[in-house]
């Protein structure tokens, strides 16, 4: 295996080795060396230190010159929806004009809209589709990615996304609960439907289920019966909660043990202390709050209770189009009252642990080789930067996919 060394970078940045998901003071714990380098080996992490630590090496490698650039973990993007086809600029337009998500939805536009477009594509398409919007990802520093269905509502084409997603390098997650189609009879029927027909195909690619629990989708009655059935699947558990009004998703998810519970918008003081007692990790998502013109989560007080938090983009065509994981990090600093610190654990060991995946998200060795080299000598770029062009190269599994070769 050819070893890569990326000698000379100004900083090496790492979320502190804590166990995961970290909580509390340890989630803004990073530990930073200056004038430092980082080795690969294949798909691994080596080692990772001070330029004066590092002895002289045997064998042969390649280099990458890192002066004038710093280094952190690959992000992790735990919640995207990038399987659909079509887009809702006319609903943006009209939602600038004054109207809700929800009327847009209860009208059978939002979700619903977007299911039309993504029935009537195919598989070859929404393979193109998930791609490409990989590809932006991978350009704004991410080398894991989830990925949710939920555009499909039927077999077919739940299966597709699952299944785009999947072969772009996902991970798969079905949200088969999204929203009720038009020739379904309502909600329970739906998810009675959708546990019969669906279920057994999808959890042969998915790793975990989805549902979204808001007023005109589905109750916690009918996300509970989904859940459970998912889970005897062996599906790890994800619940769409608290967004636009609360609905009693957070004792739900805690009650199942959920893997994370996403949104919460709207949570009040009650979930907050519920989230922190428990091992549920709260997916805050700061672009969807600013897209729809909503409350921010109460990301500070979660994290002061001692609740495990990560971030996401929640990428999707309504409610949150945009790829971006350092946008994220800086609506986190500016809108959600988090540090640097805090933000970047955030969307990489914290984001990883929510996907199962323990072999990423920090600079250690023995770690997945995912590394994003930042074009700036101070790595909290990352967050000041708004929507700047701060990522310089990403590596993913030992290998550059993007940035100087
Ligand atoms: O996480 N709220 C539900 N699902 C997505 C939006 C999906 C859409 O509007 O297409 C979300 O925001
Ligand atoms: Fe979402």
């Amino acid at each position: 295996m050819t070893q890569l060394l990326i000698r000379d970078l100004a900083q090496v940045v790492t979320p502190s080795t804590g166990q995961a998901p970290l909580r509390g003071r340890d989630l803004g714990r990073v530990e930073v060396v200056e004038n430092a380098y980082v080795l690969l080996d294949g798909d691994r992490i080596v080692s990772v230190g001070p330029m004066t630590a590092l002895g002289a090496l045997t064998g042969s490698r390649e280099e990458l010159d890192g002066r004038g650039l710093s280094a952190i973990p690959g992000l992790v993007d735990c919640h995207t929806h990038p399987a659909f086809a079509g887009d809702r600029v006319h609903e943006f337009a009209l939602r600038a004009g004054g109207a809700t998500y929800d009327e847009l939805l209860a009208a059978g536009g939002g979700i619903l809209s977007t299911t039309r477009a993504t029935r009537a594509a195919g598989q070859m398409a929404l393979d193109a589709f998930v791609a490409r919007h990989r590809d932006a990802m991978i350009a704004h520093g991410t080398t894991t990615f989830e990925g949710k269905s939920g555009y499909g509502l039927d077999r077919e084409t739940e299966v597709a996304q699952l299944a785009a997603i999947r072969d772009a390098g996902g991970i798969p997650t079905w949200l088969g609960a999204h929203a009720v189609p038009p020739e379904q009879p309502g909600a329970d029927a739906y998810v009675d439907w959708a546990i019969r027909e669906v279920l057994p195909e999808a959890a042969a690619i998915a790793v975990a289920a989805d549902v979204f629990v808001e007023r005109g989708t589905f109750d916690t009655a009918q996300a509970r019966r989904y859940l459970e059935a998912c889970r005897q699947r062996g599906l790890a558990l994800r619940l769409h909660g608290d967004q636009l009004s609360e609905m009693g998703a957070v004792p739900l998810a805690v009650e199942l043990r959920a893997r994370s519970i996403d949104h919460l918008e709207s949570t009040g003081a009650d979930g907050v202390a519920m989230l922190a007692a428990s091992g549920v990790v709260a997916v805050l998502l700061p672009i969807a709050a600013l897209y729809l013109g909503r409350p921010m989560p109460p990301a500070r007080a979660l994290v002061d209770a001692g609740a495990a938090i990560a971030l996401a983009t929640d990428f999707n065509p309504g409610s949150a189009y945009c790829e971006s994981l350092p946008v994220v990090c800086t609506l986190a600093c500016t809108q959600l009252g988090l540090t640097p610190e805090e933000a970047l654990a955030a969307c990489t060991v914290n984001a990883a642990h929510v996907l199962g995946l323990d072999d990423r998200g920090r600079l250690a060795p023995g770690l997945r080789a995912d590394v994003v080299l930042l074009d700036a000598t101070d790595w909290r770029h990352l967050a000041y930067h708004l929507a700047g062009d701060v990522v310089h190269t990403v590596i993913q599994g030992g290998q550059v996919v993007r940035g100087p070769a």
